[in-house]
């Protein structure tokens, strides 16, 4: 280990842990990844709460199971779709209450809008399933196959008001196989996922990598951004 990455290890262990809030639709199986690593004391963090736009999530049931505080945003009220608006003035305030250092999109699907973004109370980083620039936006498994790709994985990258297209932080690949569908390519690359995520957020609390949420600038210790992790999948 570097001299460089001891001192900053051992300065930053008493520090505080880092305060998370992540925002999921879905499973939430990057959340439970999270859940577990902080239960563990494997990572410095404190997830302050989650916040759901889908009342169905099984990523509430997982936060709700670990005592960690839940808003459920419904995307769908009363059999009308909650505008973005909407749910963006609750989420503020949600966030503003929860003060976190660091908001985490984990498989949260619903596309926020640039005041929002420019004025959340931390830096916000999302998770997307492929190897950003290319295949930004959904279906990007299929999309992979479909154009013959050798390579595919997953990457970290800051949020900005362009969809999926904030700066790279980090990255895992992995080989397409030749008999990989969607589907198989979907269970490898959330294998990396789990693997990246909390890699990544240990990056962030450890200040290797650092977000300003006002400027939008990074600033990293290492010599390079994205940091690419070759893993297993
Ligand atoms: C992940 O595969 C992520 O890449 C995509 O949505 C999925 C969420 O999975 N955007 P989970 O809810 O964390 O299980």
């Amino acid at each position: 280990m570097s001299e460089i990455s001891l001192t900053s290890a051992q300065t930053s262990q008493d520090s505080k842990p880092l305060r998370i809030a992540v925002l999921v639709s879905g499973n939430g199986s990057n959340l439970q990844v999270l859940i577990d690593a902080m239960q563990a004391s494997a990572l410095p963090i404190e997830i302050v709460g989650v916040i759901s736009n889908r009342e169905d999530a099984y990523a509430i049931t997982r936060a709700k199971d670990a005592d960690i505080p839940v808003a459920v945003l419904s995307h769908v009220v009363s059999g009308k779709r909650m505008g973005i608006k909407t749910f963006e003035t609750h989420a503020s305030a949600q966030l503003t209450e929860w003060q976190p250092d660091l908001i985490v999109l984990a498989g949260f699907m619903r596309v926020l809008s640039a005041p929002f973004i420019d004025s959340a109370p931390a830096p916000m980083i999302n998770l997307h399933p492929a190897l950003l620039p290319a295949y930004k936006g959904l279906d990007t498994h299929q999309r992979a196959i479909q154009a013959g790709e050798r390579h595919h994985g997953c990457s970290i990258h800051v949020v900005t008001a362009e969809l999926d297209a904030g700066a790279v932080l980090s990255q895992a690949l992995l080989q397409v196989n030749q008999k990989d569908t969607a589907d198989s390519l979907q269970a490898r690359v959330q294998k990396l996922e789990h693997q990246l995520l909390p890699w990544t957020i240990l990056l962030i609390a450890k200040e290797v990598i650092a977000l300003n949420s006002q400027s939008k600038e990074t600033f990293s210790m290492l010599p390079t951004l994205p940091l690419k992790l070759y893993l297993n999948s």
